[in-house]
């Protein structure tokens, strides 16, 4: 550990799991843009994770991709140790990967269903933070930043699984916050509203539009908007922000 310390010390490091589309992608440009360096976690599609890189190294940033499953705790393992032998650090976790979001009822709702959400959103995070937090703690600086959704102060109904599981991810952030802010480890997670990804390409411009006509600025966001967000919180211009729930959502869940 000692001998890679020297490795890039004047660009930090950022990972994010499940940046080879969506939110995730948009997220590794923007700290790309901001002169971090960039692991860009896939779990499939390395052809999308591929034009990511692309991306970032002809805007004359630095990225490097990473397979792996992040929900499983060997492969995140061997994700950490990758990504050290190539980067040397990680000073920056980003928290963003989900698998399908299936909607279901109460009377179709089984165990597993809630197991298969927080795998995403509990254990994926405990077993990252597990991973990176010792050396942030050493050298007194780190930003985790989990992205969460306003599912959890909406209620949404049929979405059982995905909104406990936010829940959850928010209670660790919160909690994360206040046990690692005496080290200079800033917690915090950004609530996206409806963000339309290449997974809801089935979306109607009617169900857009119904969304958008309740949210106070009137129309959805984009993956740029949120990545911003996660941008701020990962700087140092957030020195001084630790346990924050960000909503990105054009007011959409304003009491
Ligand atoms: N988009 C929205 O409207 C919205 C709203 C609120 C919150 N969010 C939250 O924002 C985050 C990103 O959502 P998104 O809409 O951008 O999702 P998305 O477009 O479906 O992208 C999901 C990403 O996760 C990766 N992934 C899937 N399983 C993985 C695994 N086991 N290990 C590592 N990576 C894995 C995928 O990689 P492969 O393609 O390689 O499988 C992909 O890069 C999620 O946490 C979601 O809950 C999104």
């Amino acid at each position: 550990m000692e001998a890679t310390d020297a490795v890039n010390t004047d660009r930090r490091v950022a990972l994010v799991t499940g940046a080879s589309r969506g939110l995730g992608a948009a997220i590794s440009t923007a700290l790309a843009d901001d002169g971090v360096t960039v692991a860009v976690n896939f779990a499939r599609d390395k052809a999308a994770a591929d034009r990511v890189r692309e991306e970032i190294t002809a805007a004359g940033g630095r990225a490097e991709l990473f397979r792996a499953d992040v929900t499983d705790e060997g492969e995140v393992d061997a994700l950490y140790e990758a990504v050290l032998a190539e980067f040397g650090r990680i000073d920056i976790l980003v928290l963003n990967a989900t698998g399908p979001q299936p909607m279901l009822s109460l009377d179709e709702l089984q165990w597993r269903d809630l197991l298969d959400q927080f795998e995403f959103f509990v254990k994926s995070p405990l077993l990252l933070a597990k991973k990176v937090v010792p050396e942030m703690r050493r050298r007194g600086w780190g930003r985790i930043v989990n992205v969460g959704s306003e599912v959890v102060e909406l209620g949404v109904p049929f979405s059982s699984a995905y909104v406990a599981a936010k829940g959850a991810q928010l209670g660790l952030t919160r909690s994360w916050a206040r046990e690692l802010g005496p080290h200079g480890i800033t917690v915090n997670l950004v609530a996206p509203g409806w963000i339309p990804t290449e997974r809801h390409v089935d979306s109607t411009d009617d169900e857009k539009a119904g969304y958008a006509n309740g949210v106070p600025l009137g129309h959805l966001g984009t993956p740029g908007d949120v990545a911003e967000a996660v941008a701020y919180l990962a700087s140092d211009r957030a020195r001084f922000v630790t346990g924050q729930r960000i909503a990105v959502n054009g007011g959409n869940t304003l009491a």
